[in-house]
């Protein structure tokens, strides 16, 4: 695997990453998830196991960060994806312990973001120190006093954090407030120092620049001070954030937009005037809020301390969320204090918190709160939207069952049986999702029953995506089964068996087409034979939309549904879609088109998927989930040549050239696998640009021609998102992806310029 490493050199965060929106990414494995954030962030082996393991805060940190240290304390770690703020893209690291937290947070986001994402306004960073004051015999007096030596005070307090006031912070301003103690205690000053503080959270600054006018505190006032501190009530430090969301994003299968609209502001309301319902209310906000707050470094009790004493500012604790509507849309809003630091406290001591800072996207003190704003916003939208529809409970138990049925290994394509099997017993638990999913593999799997003739079967064709030549060198392919394929009808004929005139889509002359059908009527002959059948009176008869010789597989897929149609003609049946007796069977009939056949494309064809491919040994063919469809075209530019003279041009050239050839090579093999997690994650515009340079490398190797350049390029200028040849090149056909929905406007107008134009869309064959 040496090759193909993921991982780049430091720093950390240096590749500019393009989007929080990545699709399936829970159905990705863990590693498969590291492996995208490594490629993503420039992380590297060690940083990686880190965040694996939850060992970043290794014992030497922690018995610098606490007293009477004992080890160090773990809690499971996500990521919150699809947040858009203020048009910036953000990933949310989010350590917590409670299921659900982080897929509703990323649930809200997406759904947020389809009314253009959060904005959010921050304040100027602002904190509060206050100096109380006490044995005062006038303290309107003491105030007067304060107000004649305020610069004093100021420059006092100044003096003790001159590196925050060259940074252009420190204590601006002074207020003051006069509070009765009661009786034993009675009138007292509070003198707030209102401090910026920049970049920091600011705890450590305030409470020295308070210390530091004590003394002058009491010289002018005459009165004795007691309490030197910062106030968690940072309330010149607000944070808001907001969105707008037409009703249409919010449908659900039992309601409008416009009711659930309605019922969440109704929800919200609650909020707004029982503090019973407020504390629970804000309880969600803090879930997700403080997960991130958490893992971003940040001191969450003060945030959650803040948060809370501003939910009460007018005497009444209230939730601190407001939903409206107006011109169609929802509208919701958060307003808290945040008192956030980019520099200092955990931020610095913590090792993982600054590889969790640099995967999230966040280069600020200001930018964060806002992000914390709005995922406080987004986790409460979330809770509502639940609780105002479906019931929380239903929708936890679902996320967290679902959660349960990968946590133990389900496949995908699984998950949801498990999932909705465990909800229905009313039992979310490994043990059961175990049991289930046991119970599911045993049961028998249905076969087609296919009795009589005429026997039908259908087998696709494919193209490759990536790899091609490098994968003869052992370097990974990926190749993908497309819609379109070969038919084949086995009836009954007294005069068999016979091998019917094949019919093919013919676009252009081939001149050894003669040769090509002779071909096929051996492998007929060769399944006869596995088959023994050699006597059965029955006619093969073939109707094969690929065209032969140009790269989309028509060998092996006629190889496919010959040998599916012979088995259930004899009613052999298949008892599952990957078999490697039937694989073998398929193979020994390519064998004859193309002698050694590597198996990659039988293996597609087989999969009906997409598929990463390695020759080995050992052999490698990976399945690979692509978790939203992605579409593309495919061109027939010219005719091919045999695949077998170009595998033989590029051995010669790499012969001559060695090093050159070596080197393309192995950038196709590492190319291909960045595309394979592309791939995976269903991200489009990574997938097409790495075709563009796959084709490139083609071009280097020798294999295209002036034609398939031209067509590549008239791809691209048609708007495709990414282009290149498919096949062995030589000729044949390229292939193009395209933004979704342009499909059949691209192929319409490609429609002149090419013999035939195919749509082909990947993930979307099973
Ligand atoms: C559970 O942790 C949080 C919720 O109760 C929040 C809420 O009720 O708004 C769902």
């Amino acid at each position: 695997m040496d090759r193909f490493r993921f991982i780049k050199k430091p720093p950390i965060g240096g590749t500019e990453f393009r989007t929080s929106r990545i699709p399936g990414f829970y159905r990705l494995s863990v590693e498969q998830r590291l492996a995208f954030l490594a490629r993503s962030f420039n992380l590297d082996d060690e940083q990686v196991s880190q965040l694996r393991n939850g060992n970043a805060l290794r014992m030497k940190h922690a018995v610098n960060m606490v007293e009477n240290a004992v080890g160090v304390f773990g809690l499971p770690l996500g990521l919150g994806l699809n947040f858009l703020v203020d048009g910036r893209e953000y990933l949310v690291p989010m350590a917590i312990e409670e299921a659900s937290i982080i897929a509703a947070a990323s649930k809200a986001a997406l759904i947020i973001r389809k009314g253009g994402g959060f904005r959010t306004r921050i304040n100027d960073p602002v904190m509060i120190g206050q100096v109380q004051v006490l044995d005062l015999k006038k303290p309107q007096k003491a105030v007067e006093q304060i107000k004649n030596y305020k610069e004093e005070i100021i420059a006092q307090a100044n003096l003790a954090n001159p590196r925050m006031v060259q940074r252009g912070g420190g204590v601006f301003d002074i207020e003051t407030r006069v509070l009765d103690g009661g009786e034993d205690v009675g009138e007292m000053l509070v003198v707030h120092l209102l401090f910026n503080v920049c970049e920091a959270m600011g705890a450590n600054a305030v409470n020295y620049a308070c210390e530091a006018v004590g003394s002058l505190i009491e010289k002018v006032t005459g009165g004795r001070v007691n309490l030197r501190i910062l106030s968690n009530l940072a309330d010149k430090r607000i944070a808001r954030a907001e969105f707008t969301l037409p009703f249409e994003h919010l449908t659900t299968k039992e309601f409008t937009g416009e009711e659930v609209a309605h019922r969440l502001v109704e929800a919200d309301r609650l909020a707004h005037v029982d503090p019973y319902r407020a504390t629970t209310h804000n309880k969600g906000i803090f879930n997700g809020l403080c997960a991130a707050a958490l893992a971003l470094g940040q001191d969450w009790r003060a945030i959650e301390a803040g948060g809370h004493a501003y939910a009460a500012r007018d005497g009444r604790y209230r939730g601190l969320t407001t939903y409206k509507i107006s011109s169609g849309c929802l509208h919701g809003e958060i307003e808290l204090p945040l008192q956030t630091g980019s520099v200092g406290g955990a931020v610095k001591a913590h090792p993982g918190v600054q590889i969790l800072r640099a995967i999230s996207g966040v280069e600020n003190a200001r930018q964060l709160a806002g992000l914390l704003s709005a995922v406080g916003l987004g986790q409460n939208f979330a809770a509502l939207l639940a609780l105002s529809t479906v019931g929380i409970q239903k929708g936890h138990m679902a996320l967290h069952a679902r959660s349960v049925a990968v946590s133990v290994g389900v496949p995908p394509n699984a998950v949801e049986e498990v999932t909705q099997e465990m909800i229905r017993r009313g039992e979310v638990k490994v043990t059961v999702a175990e049991d289930i999913y046991r119970r599911l593999q045993k049961r028998p799997k249905q076969v087609e029953e296919e009795d009589e003739l005429p026997v039908e079967t259908f087998a696709p064709g494919k193209i490759v995506l990536f790899g091609e030549h490098a994968t003869v060198y052992n370097y990974p392919g990926i190749a993908a089964a497309i819609n379109i394929g070969v038919k084949l009808k086995v009836t009954r004929d007294p005069d068999g068996p016979r091998f019917l005139h094949p019919h093919f889509k013919k676009v252009f002359s081939v001149p050894k087409s003669d040769q090509d059908i002779q071909l096929f009527s051996n492998a007929v002959d060769v399944a006869l034979g596995i088959y023994d059948l050699r006597n059965e009176p029955i006619a093969i008869q073939i109707e094969s939309e690929l065209v032969p010789g140009m790269g989309l597989g028509s060998s092996a897929a006629f190889s496919t549904a010959l040998c599916s149609a012979l088995r259930q003609y004899k009613h052999l049946k298949r008892s599952k879609r990957w078999d490697s007796d039937f694989f073998d069977e398929v193979q020994s009939l390519e064998a004859i088109f193309h002698g050694h056949p590597s198996g990659m494309d039988a293996a597609t064809i087989l999969s009906e998927g997409v598929l990463w491919f390695r020759k080995g040994p050992p052999r490698e063919f990976l399945p690979i989930q692509v978790p939203t469809p992605i579409s593309g075209v495919i061109c027939l530019v010219e005719p091919g040549a045999r695949t077998i003279e170009l595998v033989k041009k590029v051995a010669n050239f790499r012969e001559q050239k060695p090093k050159y050839v070596n080197g393309i090579l192995e950038d196709i093999g590492n190319l291909t696998v960045d595309a394979g997690i592309a791939l995976g994650t269903g991200d489009t515009y990574e997938i097409g640009k790495l075709m563009f340079r796959n084709h490139e490398l083609l071009a280097k190797l020798g294999v295209s021609t002036p034609a398939l350049d031209r067509a590549v390029e008239l791809l691209l200028d048609n708007g495709a998102i990414g282009a290149k040849i498919t096949g062995s090149g030589g000729g044949g056909a390229v292939i193009g992806l395209v933004e979704p929905g342009s499909q059949f406007d691209l192929m319409e107008s490609l429609s002149h310029d090419f013999p035939m134009v195919l749509p082909f869309t990947l993930g979307a064959l099973r």
